[in-house]
């Protein structure tokens, strides 16, 4: 008897804990649903279970896969600019599927919290793997990252994404440190509006301008560099470049 009791006094300690962590890990999503609105009482809501959805994909910290290079990393991108992606997910102005389950039930508050945990991990990058392209193509590629195609109207790329091209506060993103699939796929998403927004359109209105080539030589280019040793973002302050007024981002047009 006096086992008994003792034993169901642990497993009421206990068992609702594992319970409530193997559906944190296990059903991601859906647990950070319900803590969202705090319904779930007894859950502590921390940092770690509310990212446990997007760790399984992305890494704990936002690294990336290194099984799938279709997966982007997330650490240290800038705060803003994750969040209007997760946004567009939601809205659907960025189509992917899984993605854009994953963050439908989020609240503002949540996406917002979410972004800045990503944004402020400090991880190493990984060295993508380079895709075996000519010389020419390199040099296509380097081209347009660095100087642009003024006869196709295609502005250089470090031009918005910074002198580093490792992005620019607080929604510009990066390009080092991305695989070839990744930035081979969103370069066409723009251009079929896969990823897309209304009005004129940054990324929309540069895909456009570059050949289908194009987009190889500079993904081939930009995968094949060594990201360098400060990833981090620059201050708004410290980019002097205007962005062309055809610029537009997001909802409120409002850039850096
Ligand atoms: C099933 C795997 C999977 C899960 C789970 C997942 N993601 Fe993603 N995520 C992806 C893929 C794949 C992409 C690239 C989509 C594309 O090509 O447009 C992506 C893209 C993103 C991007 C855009 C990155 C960029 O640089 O533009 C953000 C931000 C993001 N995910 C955040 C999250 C967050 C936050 C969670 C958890 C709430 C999450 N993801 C869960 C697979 C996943
Ligand atoms: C006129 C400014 C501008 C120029 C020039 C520009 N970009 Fe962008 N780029 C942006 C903006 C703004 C975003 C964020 C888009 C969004 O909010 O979805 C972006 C996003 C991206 C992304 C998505 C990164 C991620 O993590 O998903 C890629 C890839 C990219 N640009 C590639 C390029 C390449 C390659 C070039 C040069 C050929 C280039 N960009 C030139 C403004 C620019």
């Amino acid at each position: 008897m006096n086992s008994f009791v003792s034993l169901c006094r642990r497993l009421r300690g206990q068992a609702p804990r594992a319970a409530f962590a193997l559906l944190a890990f296990g059903l991601g999503s859906a647990a950070m649903a319900a803590t969202q609105a705090g319904a779930v009482p007894g859950v502590p809501d921390t940092m770690q279970q509310r990212v446990a959805a997007c760790a399984s994909c992305h890494g704990a910290h936002g690294e990336g896969s290194a099984s799938d290079v279709a997966i982007p990393r997330l650490a240290g991108k800038p705060a803003g600019y994750l969040l209007q992606q997760l946004e567009y997910f939601q809205t659907g102005q960025r189509r992917h599927a899984p993605m854009e389950y994953v963050v439908r039930q989020l609240s503002p508050a949540y996406l917002r919290d979410i972004a800045g945990y990503f944004a402020q991990q400090d991880v190493p990058y990984r060295r993508q793997p380079v895709p075996a392209v000519s010389a020419e193509t390199l040099r296509r590629g380097e081209q347009l990252v660095l100087r642009g195609d003024s006869t196709r109207g295609v502005p250089s790329c470090v031009s918005c994404h910074g002198d580093r091209l490792t992005g620019v506060e607080p929604m510009m993103p990066g390009l080092m440190g991305l695989s070839y699939d990744y930035l081979t796929t969103q370069l066409v998403s723009w251009r079929t509006r896969q990823r897309a927004a209304e009005g004129p359109y940054c990324m929309g209105v540069v895909a456009n301008r570059m050949r289908e080539s194009d987009i190889a030589a500079v993904s081939a280019w930009l995968a094949g560099q060594e990201p360098p040793a400060d990833m981090h973002p620059v201050p708004a302050s410290a980019h002097t470049e205007p962005l062309p007024g055809w610029c537009v981002m997001g909802k409120s047009g409002a850039g850096q």
